[in-house]
């Protein structure tokens, strides 16, 4: 299968999950939120990351956006435009809901980070990607040529992602804290549930791919973009779906996320 292929089946899986998140406790305590200017989603990891690459004032984008919360959340730390990307017309419907609750200057583009439309700006002072993002990508060094295109020279990326080492293991596997996943596989997770974030079934969605990228891969794929790693950290804490808390607070822990920032020659 190709890029595209991939791209084209997530992008179905991802739309057809977004009347999942669109309701809810949570989705209601978002639009309570935006309302006030300096609400912000980022924990204080992402935050200080932000601030340290210098958000305030900046111009930003997000790839792989989603409902557009952290975008919001970029504004309110005070960057004069943030751009979100993602290639889920559904989702970015919700982003567009909440960006009319708050007065932030941000905008949303629908597009495939692979195949990114010419009107898409080139030259962003910070670009961020969080939390479930890198899996969905097929090819990593094509995805950071991407990324690294939208950045000015000395434009600045941050990651906050889940830590790949978590992929080795299934939290509702009879023994959850056995290694179910080789660290190395290369074969995609080819799966037909709609997608959550909160370990419920809410039954079936069109196929969709997911992918181990090791930390060395995640590095030099940032690397053969021209990006010159400033940070890499590995953190304990869990910033994924909420049944994977049971990997936080062991002896023999295991990372689980971890934040890089590189800045474009
Ligand atoms: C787990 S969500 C990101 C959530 C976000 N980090 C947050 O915390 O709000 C992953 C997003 O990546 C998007 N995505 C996946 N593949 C993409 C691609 N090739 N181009 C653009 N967006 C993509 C999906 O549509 C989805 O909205």
């Amino acid at each position: 299968m190709t890029i595209t292929d991939i791209t084209a089946k997530n992008r179905a899986a991802w739309d057809a999950s977004a009347q999942h998140h669109g309701q809810g406790a949570y989705w209601d305590e978002l639009v309570a939120g935006f309302a006030d200017p300096t609400y912000s989603r980022f924990d204080q990891t992402m935050t200080t990351a932000l601030q340290v690459s210098d958000i305030k004032g900046a111009r930003a984008v997000q790839i792989g956006c989603n409902n557009g919360r952290e975008v919001l959340s970029a504004c309110a730390l005070g960057a004069a435009e943030v751009w979100g990307i993602d290639q889920s017309a559904a989702f970015l419907s919700q982003a567009t809901t909440l960006c009319d609750l708050s007065d932030h200057n941000a905008h949303f583009l629908e597009a495939d980070i692979y195949d990114l439309p010419d009107e898409c700006p080139r030259d962003f002072d910070v670009a961020f990607i969080t939390i479930g993002v890198l899996n969905w990508m097929p090819d990593l060094r094509h995805f950071f040529t991407a990324v690294a295109g939208l950045l000015r020279p000395g434009g600045q990326l941050v990651i906050y992602e889940t830590h790949p080492v978590l992929e080795m293991y299934e939290p509702t596997a009879r023994d959850p804290h056995r290694p179910e996943h080789s660290y190395f596989r290369t074969d995609a997770f080819v799966e037909n549930v709609a997608i959550t974030y909160d370990g419920t079934d809410q039954g079936s969605a069109p196929e969709s791919h997911w992918f181990i990228h090791t930390l060395g891969t995640i590095v030099q794929g940032a690397l053969d973009a021209r990006l010159a790693l400033t940070q890499l950290q590995e953190f304990p804490h869990n910033i994924r779906e909420v049944d994977y808390d049971i990997y936080e607070g062991q002896y023999a822990q295991t990372p689980m996320s971890f934040l890089m920032r590189a800045t474009k020659a």
